[in-house]
């Protein structure tokens, strides 16, 4: 038997420490946003069917053709772990018949995709999404509110991005402007990469978004969707933007995105950053108001979008976070069990982090500081007998001492 030790596998990390502190952080703060947005928890299964994604995602999208972890189990279904989150939920929502039951559903949810790329920075093969779908508002209000929404949580991180938009049309416009593209890139096909070559065949809009600098300028002059839209696709990303323009969010309208899943129509985005490398994106979504039909259920409006959860930390700073951490330290042994006894009760408010050991003044102000505490509180001989114990803010550098039974 070998005996290499084992490692986690490429493209898959352990989060641990520091990372995951952030990790659980901002599922925390953006699961309570979601909440206030009216969006309960929803959590679908790891594996699935293959056609799953094949008829949602679908097979002509890099995911779903080049990066599926598939196999078939031990009963013979051909099954893979999910690449994306969205395909999941509406099959769950197809198999409840909710689309026979109408009304509204707002679900979010986070945990880990799968999808077999080559891993780079910003990029693995493992990583983990926040998402949030929505069910039976054809509203383009509902458009604006979610943009909205992920604005709320991306500033609650201090995060500073771009909010790209675009409309694919439904299916009355996005048929003939399809036609006309492929017309227009079969005049230059030759010059194209072969990747493109191919999705002239396959899923000529994907051409759009090719990286390949050469493509991006032979494309210059392609046909835009947004000047092909049908008057009903058209009315409501004006009006859209008009929503966006007057709450204040701005946004770039590119034509050219087109995003890497094949179920979009109508509202387009993506919020990028240009701090994190070429992998920029750190959301994506949009409108599937045919997706839940693709799946076999009965046309029913949707949208949504999944938030990249390991690019959104790269841009989190630990110490922008505004979580509050209690330091408590004894500076003689007799003072050890009113700690103890103290932080158990602070506990119930505040992250509380206890040194066991009694130690000088300024020994605890080293601790406390590699352990990122806001506050110290130390209780000494002095204090034990005064009933008080010594505070400091490190962040106001106010410091008091203040009685035990106000602590
Ligand atoms: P997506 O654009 O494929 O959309 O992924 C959403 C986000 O996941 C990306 O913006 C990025 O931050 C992150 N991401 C994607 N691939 C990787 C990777 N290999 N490594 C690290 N992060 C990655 C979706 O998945 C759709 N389901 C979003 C959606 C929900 N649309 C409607 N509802």
């Amino acid at each position: 038997m070998s005996k290499q030790n084992i490692q986690s596998l490429r493209g898959m990390k352990d989060i641990v420490n520091d990372e995951s502190t952030l990790f659980t952080y901002f599922v925390d703060n953006a699961s309570k946003i979601a909440q206030k947005y009216g969006f309960s928890y929803i959590e679908t299964p790891l594996l699935e069917e293959t056609a799953l994604f094949k008829r949602s995602v679908g097979e002509s999208s890099d995911i779903v053709n080049k990066e599926m972890y598939q196999f078939i189990d031990k009963g013979e279904n051909d099954v893979c772990l999910r690449p994306e989150g969205t395909a999941g939920v509406v099959r769950h929502f197809v198999e409840k018949k909710l689309d026979k039951a109408g009304g509204e559903y707002r679900w979010y949810y986070y945990g880990p995709m799968f999808r077999y790329e080559r891993p780079q920075k910003g990029r693995l093969r493992e990583f983990h999404q926040f998402g949030c779908e929505v069910f039976g508002v054809a509203s383009v209000y509902e458009d604006a509110n979610i943009i909205l929404m992920i604005k709320d949580i991306l500033e609650f991180f201090g995060i500073k991005f771009k909010l790209l938009l675009n409309s694919l049309g439904c299916k009355e416009c996005m048929p003939p402007y399809k036609e006309n593209l492929i017309k227009h890139l079969s005049s230059f096909r030759e010059q194209l990469c072969e990747d493109c070559d191919r999705r002239i065949e396959t899923n000529p809009i994907r051409v759009l978004d090719c990286k390949n600098v050469n493509c991006q300028l032979l494309l210059n002059n392609s046909p835009r969707i947004t000047n092909s839209l049908c008057s009903s696709c058209d009315t409501d990303f004006e009006k859209l933007k008009e929503i966006l323009n007057f709450n204040n969010v701005e946004y770039t309208v590119d034509s050219n995105l087109v995003r890497g899943l094949d179920y979009y129509s109508k509202t387009a985005f993506e919020f990028v950053s240009d701090e994190i490398g070429s992998q920029s994106a750190i959301a994506g979504g949009g409108r599937y108001d045919r997706l839940v039909e693709f799946l076999g259920g009965k046309e029913t409006p949707g949208i949504g979008f999944a938030i990249g959860i390991e690019r959104l930390l790269e841009l989190v700073k630990m110490n922008e976070t505004n979580e509050e951490v209690l330091y408590i330290g004894a500076m003689s042994d007799s003072a050890l069990n009113t700690i103890v006894k103290l932080a158990n009760k602070k506990r119930k408010n505040i992250k509380t982090v206890l040194e066991y050991t009694s130690r000088g003044f300024s020994k605890h102000f080293k601790i406390a500081e590699k352990k990122s505490a806001t506050i110290v509180a130390l209780v000494g001989e002095d204090e034990l007998k005064n009933n008080t114990i010594y505070v400091k803010n490190i962040k106001t550098q106010e410091e008091n001492n203040i009685s035990l039974e106000d602590f």
